[in-house]
C-alpha cells in the first residue's frame, strides 16, 4: 500500500520562482498514491501554468474565489472540507502575511481559514524579505496557530543574492508531510536504531565489510520521525542522507557501534537493530599496507561482541526495559533460524530477512520480511518497497497487543493503548 493511499492533498502554489520545483513535489505526492488538488494564487499562476500542474494531478487546477463553470459549489468551503492536509508551497511573504491576518481575499487563504485540515507552510523568497521583522513575526503567529512551517534553506537565490530563502530538499518536506498525517503514536518517546555495515579494518586501506547499504534502517529511522520519536540513528558507512530530525551518529567498527549503543541504552524506550554488525574482526590491524606475497595470505579473525544480545541481557535490570527489536539476515532455515536469535538474544520482535532472494534483502530497495514476536505471532509481509516494510514494522508493533506494558504511548501509571 502507497505510504499516502487515500489521502486527499491540496498543494496551495504561490507566486515564488520556486513554484517550478513544486511540480517534481506535487509528481512524488502522486507516486506515494496521494490525491492532489492545487489551487493556484493569480501570482502562482505567473510562474507556472495551471495546465502544468492539471496534467501532473489529473485534477483540475483552482484559482479564483468564484467558478464561473459551477456556479452552485463553493470552492474554498468544498476544498477546505475535503482535503487531509494543506501544503503551502512555495509560500511568498504575501501569502504568509494573508494567513497570519486571518485574510480570506483570495481562494487559497479562504481555504485556509475554512479548513480544519493540517497545514504546512514552506515559506521562499528573497533572504531580506524572509529575516525581515514583519515576515518573521507573521510566521510566528503561523506556528502559533498549529501551522507547521518547514524553514527554508540558506544558500543563493534566483535573484543572485545569497541567504535564508531557499526551498528545502523534497525529502524534508515529504517527511514532515508524512509526519503531520501520521498519528503521532511514537510522540515523547526514545527510538534508538541502528543501520548499514560495519567495517573491520585490515590494514590502512582495507577491511572486512558487508553489502548492507542501510536502506532498511534509515526508512525505520524516517518513520518513527514522522511518528513523533525522538530518534537517534547510529549508522555504520553508508552513502545514504540520514533522514532529515534524527540525530545521527557515525560509527565504523562493530566495537565503535557497540560502545554509542550502550552509551544511549539508558535512554531508549524502544531500540532496533537493523545493523548488519560483522561478526568478526582481524586479530591485527597493520599499520602499513599488506604487501602481496607468493605465500598468500592468511588472516587471522577474532568475534565481536554481539550488541544485541548483550542488550537482551541487560535489558530486563532497567525499571522499564527498552522494547527490543532485532533482525535476522537468513539464507536457510529462515523462520527456525530467527525464531532461534529471537529467543536467545531476548527479543520483544525480530524481522527476519530471507537474503536469498534477488529482490529482497540487503542493497536493494525492497524487502521481503516475516515479523516474530515473543509470543510465537508471526506476521509475514509481502514484498515491499522498504519505506512501506517500514509503515508496516511500526504498524505492527504499534498495533500489537504483546507490546509489554510500560512501553509505547504509555506515561507512568497509564494502561498502554496500543
Ligand atoms: N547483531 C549485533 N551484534 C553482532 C551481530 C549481530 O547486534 N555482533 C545483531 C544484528 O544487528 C541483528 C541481529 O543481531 O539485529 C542478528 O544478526 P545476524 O547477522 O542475522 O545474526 P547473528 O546473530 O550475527 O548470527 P549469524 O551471523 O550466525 O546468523
Amino acid at each position: 500500500m502507497p505510504l499516502l493511499d487515500k489521502k486527499k492533498i491540496l498543494c496551495g502554489v504561490t507566486g515564488s520562482i520556486a513554484a517550478y520545483k513544486v511540480c517534481d513535489w506535487v509528481r512524488s505526492l502522486k507516486r506515494d498514491g496521494a490525491d492532489v488538488t492545487v489551487v493556484m494564487t493569480e501570482a502562482g499562476s505567473r510562474f507556472v501554468s495551471p495546465l502544468t500542474f492539471a496534467a501532473l494531478t489529473g485534477n483540475k487546477v483552482y484559482g479564483g474565489m468564484f467558478d464561473p463553470e459551477d456556479a452552485e459549489t463553493i470552492p474554498h468551503i468544498s476544498l477546505a472540507r475535503s482535503h487531509d492536509l494543506i501544503l503551502i508551497a512555495p509560500a511568498t511573504a504575501q501569502t504568509i502575511a494573508r494567513l497570519a491576518h486571518g485574510l480570506a481575499d483570495d481562494l487559497l487563504s479562504a481555504v485556509v481559514l475554512a479548513g480544519e485540515a493540517k497545514v504546512v507552510v514552506c515559506p521562499a523568497m528573497n533572504s531580506k524579505m524572509y529575516l525581515h521583522a514583519a515576515t518573521q513575526e507573521n510566521l510566528a503567529k503561523l506556528r502559533k496557530y498549529g501551522y507547521l512551517v518547514i524553514d527554508p534553506e540558506h544558500g543563493s537565490m534566483a535573484c543572485g543574492e545569497e541567504g535564508p530563502g531557499r526551498l528545502p530538499e523534497w525529502d524534508q518536506v515529504r517527511n514532515s508531510v508524512l509526519g503531520a498525517l501520521s498519528s503521532g503514536e511514537l510522540a515523547g518517546k526514545t527510538v534508538l536504531v541502528t543501520a548499514g555495515p560495519t567495517e573491520e579494518p585490515l590494514d590502512p586501506v582495507r577491511f572486512i565489510g558487508n553489502r548492507s547499504s542501510g536502506k532498511m534502517g534509515y526508512a525505520l529511522a524516517a518513520r518513527a520521525v514522522q511518528l513523533g520519536a525522538n530518534v537517534i540513528l547510529v549508522s555504520g558507512p553508508s552513502v545514504l542522507t540520514p533522514p532529515h530530525g534524527v540525530a545521527y551518529v557515525k560509527v565504523r567498527t562493530a566495537s565503535e557501534m557497540y560502545s554509542e549503543v550502550m552509551a544511549r541504552f539508558d535512554v531508549a524506550d524502544i531500540i532496533v537493530k537493523a545493523a548488519a554488525v560483522s561478526d568478526f574482526r582481524p586479530v591485527e590491524v597493520a599499520r602499513q599496507k599488506v604487501k602481496k606475497t607468493e605465500a598468500g595470505l592468511t588472516i587471522s579473525l577474532m568475534q565481536n561482541r554481539d550488541i544485541l544480545h548483550k542488550l537482551g541481557e541487560i535489558k530486563d535490570d532497567r525499571p522499564k526495559p527498552p522494547l527490543l527489536i532485532g533482525f535476522a539476515a537468513e539464507s536457510e532455515n529462515i523462520l527456525e533460524n530467527g525464531r532461534q536469535k529471537l529467543q536467545k538474544k531476548n527479543l520483544d520482535y525480530i524481522v527476519i530477512n530471507d537474503i536469498s532472494a534477488d529482490d529482497s534483502g540487503f542493497a536493494v530497495d525492497s524487502n521481503r520480511v516475516t515479523i516474530l514476536d515473543r509470543h510465537g505471532r508471526q506476521t509475514d509481509l509481502p514484498l515491499l518497497l522498504k519505506e512501506e516494510t517500514a509503515l508496516r514494522i511500526w504498524q505492527e508493533v504499534l498495533g500489537s497487543e504483546s507490546v509489554p506494558s510500560g512501553k509505547i504511548g504509555q506515561d507512568e501509571g497509564a494502561d498502554n493503548e496500543q
